[in-house]
């Protein structure tokens, strides 16, 4: 019931949490290489422009949804549209997908958690090649104790935040890991920026390669923003829905988006910049940062400790994603089932533990078993990467765009929006300029959602099921 619903204890709790739902695998370990893959600072520089024209217009019309309706995505489009139930299959939609993206991201955070603990008892941190380092992710990679034991460890850490709450779990947690991230990647930055030969990396990210660039990329760099932004299955509605009205929805996905998009930046420095010093070639996907790396911080004075730091990072950044993909499971069971929350948190936790099982096993025992030509695990994350979140961002965007009232999404876009700038202390002709210039923004926000967004998204979608491949 709304009048009971948990808030954000603070605005800037929810940019933290928010951001940290944003900021996760995908900035990290999937950013760098994809960026490098694609011809660096062209890719970066297209990445961008889908951000600022695409990304940012489709997180406030998600967190407005939430915010608008203070309900789960299931509620929320019912709640909003009254008399169209299909609608309630998007958040259904968004639901099911935070289901199977969370079970495979547990299987990758488990990697991370493990790198983590065995580098403080010592056994990853120290090889001599990048072979020697590859030969040990293949190897463990195949071992499922070793697997499932860190899928597990690391499903218990998300369990335990979500149990706590939202202001008293996720919030809490968000405000003391999301500073110590930044700490720890400005560090990383610093660090490998001073290394000598970091130059080679940050040409290879920054230096423009024109060439490779082709619809293709174009496409790829915004699907890279829909995932990196959290965007497409409710994880951003439900965070705001927890958002209090006196908050500027714009300010706040402005802010988000940002913080998002510096941190791949950052991100993408750290690793290449070190990566380059040393020698290594930039190797592509999971291997750049499981395989290359350690063997990187094995080479180098001071490796070690920041070795270890990096693990942490990651682990850090994936566990403030995958409360929010299982917040969104739990909103759901408690607003329309009525359910309590320790019991959706153990109840869900341990269901998408068991189906990120066969995922998990994916690179061992059941490497050869694939659904659709794929593993289960890449199943998974094809499924939900590629047809998932576009497919309810797609359809998002056109229950904003057309279907609810305009003058209703407008109104709860300006809530708040003194947030944005403070217009008291304005003079009055400069309050009715603001005011002007708020509107306008409202108007090419909506404009954006109602055909620009719909239209791109669904080149991406049909790209992303190989129609234009
Ligand atoms: N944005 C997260 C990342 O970059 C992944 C994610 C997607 C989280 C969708 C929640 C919802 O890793």
């Amino acid at each position: 019931m709304a009048e009971t619903r948990e808030h954000w204890g603070s605005h800037i709790g929810f940019i933290l949490a928010a951001a940290g739902s944003a900021i996760g695998l995908g900035n990290i370990w999937k950013f760098p290489y994809v960026a490098g893959k694609n011809g660096g600072a062209a890719f970066i520089l297209i990445y961008l422009i889908s951000v600022f024209f695409i990304g940012i217009s489709l997180v406030i019309a998600e967190i407005l949804i939430g915010r608008k309706s203070q309900l789960n995505p299931v509620g929320a489009y019912r709640k909003l549209l009254k008399g169209h139930r299909g609608w309630t299959l998007v958040g259904y939609l968004g639901v099911f997908t935070g289901f199977i993206i969370l079970s495979y991201y547990n299987v990758v955070a488990g990697w991370s958690v493990g790198y983590f603990i065995e580098g403080v008892r010592g056994s990853v941190l120290s090889f001599t090649s990048s072979e020697e380092a590859a030969d040990f992710f293949n190897h463990q990679i195949m071992n499922p104790a070793w697997i499932i034991g860190y899928q597990a460890i690391f499903s218990i850490l998300v369990l335990a935040v979500v149990y706590f709450g939202v202001a008293g779990g996720i919030e809490r947690i968000s405000r003391i890991l999301m500073p110590v991230f930044l700490g720890i990647l400005l560090i990383l930055v610093g660090w490998g920026i001073s290394l000598e030969g970091s130059r080679e990396g940050l040409s290879f990210l920054l230096k423009p390669n024109w060439e490779s660039v082709n619809g293709r990329t174009v496409l790829e760099a915004l699907g890279q923003a829909f995932f990196s932004l959290s965007l497409g299955m409710g994880a951003l509605l439900t965070y705001g829905s927890y958002l209090n009205k006196d908050d500027s929805i714009l300010s706040s996905s402005i802010m988000i988006a940002f913080l998002d998009t510096l941190i791949a930046l950052l991100a993408g420095v750290a690793i290449f910049t070190s990566v380059f010093a040393m020698g290594f070639s930039p190797d592509t996907g999971p291997g750049l940062v499981f395989c290359v790396l350690p063997a990187v911080f094995s080479k180098m004075p001071g490796g070690y400790a920041f070795g270890l730091l990096f693990f942490l990072l990651l682990t850090i950044a994936a566990l403030t994603s995958a409360i929010s993909l299982l917040e969104v499971i739990t909103s759901y069971f408690v607003d329309e089932k009525k359910w309590t929350r320790h019991r959706v948190v153990l109840g869900a936790g341990l269901i998408v533990f068991l189906v990120g099982i066969p995922s998990a096993l994916s690179f061992g025992p059941m490497r050869h078993v694939t659904v659709f030509k794929r593993t289960f695990f890449d199943f998974l994350d094809f499924l939900s990467s590629n047809i998932l979140l576009p497919l309810g961002g797609l359809l998002m965007a056109l229950f904003v765009g057309w279907y609810v009232k305009k003058t209703s999404i407008l109104e709860e876009f300006r809530k708040g929006a003194g947030g944005w700038v403070d217009t008291h202390v304005l003079h009055p002709v400069k309050q009715i300029r603001h005011k002007t210039a708020f509107l306008t923004i409202g108007n090419v926000w909506f404009f954006v959602v109602k055909y620009l967004a719909p239209v791109v998204i669904l080149l991406v979608f049909l790209y992303s099921i190989g129609i234009l491949s």
